[in-house]
């Protein structure tokens, strides 16, 4: 899982005045609406005895502990201890970390790592979402399944006349011609001609049985979101997967679904039932590949011409692993194991004041070059 990227971690709709708990990278984070309209983030791990604020309340624009009643600003700092009599400051250690949030696409999304904004890899650009002739819909589930194997399936062309062969996938013509990659340093994607069978159904009636081939754009952005373009006869349809790691082995999925065709609100739940149904064929193969993690050396699984996307993400993946920006393994905090210790992705206000950095309760996660020495003295 790779810390130091903006993560999409909720529908904006889902986050309001009460406190709402959100994991990502293995880590609970708490969310909550300030006064003013602005989501704040922080780590949902109170310094104290490692009450979850996200069961607690919100005061002005302050989340408070249920266990205590420590009170914490949006900053992270801990601005109130009713156990102590007036007067008694506030220790220097009473501070959580606190990580940069922005709404963009009906999502709220959260920096998880500790970059300053300048050195910040960019939100995926999603030109459909401020054009009117699109309308969007906002999809979810929870796959048992490594958020990579997840990214990886949804590139991948070749598995679409088996695994959908009763949907969109046309078995009798399953070969994937070669294709072009264009890449930057956080995305890329490749126009694949594909040989899809007639759509049934509403969309069926629509497209008068017509079978051309049709040129379908797959493409992945850094760190976890992957697209796909398919162009009907009559429409685009195209599709944002946000995989959200949950823990190395259970991601959250949510889906931007765009459409420019029967943009009326009565034609959601359809498109919603058609993302599920594409979906359930998808989770039964994707919960059972083995080995559960993607692994980390490319000689490990066969790869084909038509893999060349996934091979592109394996290869940016590594030089960012070499970069640092790994996590996982013993780092991770939730999960069934119990630990002594806990552990979180550091903020970006730790790298600002070392200081801060080492008076810091929780130790931080993942090995990033430059990164402040942890440690509670
Ligand atoms: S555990 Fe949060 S106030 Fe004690
Ligand atoms: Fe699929």
């Amino acid at each position: 899982m790779l810390k130091n990227f903006w993560y999409a971690v909720e529908f904006s709709e889902a986050v309001g005045r009460r406190p709402r708990k959100v994991t990502c990278l293995g880590q609970d984070f708490v969310l909550w609406r300030r006064r003013d309209g602005q989501v704040a983030c922080l780590s949902d791990l109170c310094v104290h005895r490692g009450g979850a604020l996200s069961l607690g309340t919100v005061i002005e624009d302050r989340v408070v502990c249920p266990y205590h009643g420590w009170e914490y600003e949006p900053d992270g700092g801990c601005v109130k201890i009713p156990a102590n009599p007036p007067g008694r400051g506030i220790p220097k250690k009473a501070r959580i970390d606190s990580y940069p949030v922005v709404e963009k696409y009906g999502m709220v999304w959260t920096f998880l790592g500790d970059l300053p904004e300048e050195e910040r890899p960019p939100i995926p650009y999603i030109p459909q979402h401020d054009d009117p002739a699109f309308r969007v819909i906002h999809w979810e589930t929870t796959l048992e399944a490594n958020y990579e194997r997840a990214l990886e399936n949804v590139v991948d062309a070749a598995h679409t006349p088996f695994v959908h062969g009763t949907a969109f996938g046309n078995p009798d013509k399953p070969e994937i011609p070669d294709y072009e990659i264009t890449q930057t340093d956080w995305y890329a994607e490749a126009d694949i001609l594909l040989n899809p069978p007639p759509p049934k159904g509403l969309w069926g009636m629509l497209a008068k049985a017509r079978i051309d081939p049709v040129i379908v754009t797959n493409g992945w952005y850094l760190p976890n979101i992957v697209k796909l373009h398919v162009r009907l006869p009559f429409g685009d349809l195209i599709l944002y997967d946000f995989n959200i790691p949950v823990s190395q082995n259970r991601t959250h999925v949510k889906i931007l679904g765009y459409r420019n065709f029967f943009t009326g609100k009565w034609a959601d739940a359809n498109a919603a039932k058609r993302i599920t149904r594409i979906f359930e064929q998808d989770r039964l193969v994707v919960e059972s590949q083995r080995p559960e993690l993607l692994p980390f050396d490319l000689s490990a699984e066969l790869h084909l011409r038509s893999d060349a996307l996934q091979v592109t993400y394996r290869r940016r993946r590594q030089q960012l692993i070499d970069r640092g920006w790994w996590v996982g393994g013993d780092d991770i905090v939730t999960g069934d194991v119990p630990r002594r210790e806990a552990t979180v992705i550091a903020s970006p206000a730790r790298r600002d004041n070392p200081d801060l950095a080492r008076a810091w309760v929780h130790k931080t996660r993942g090995e990033s070059l430059n990164e402040p020495a942890h440690s509670a003295e």
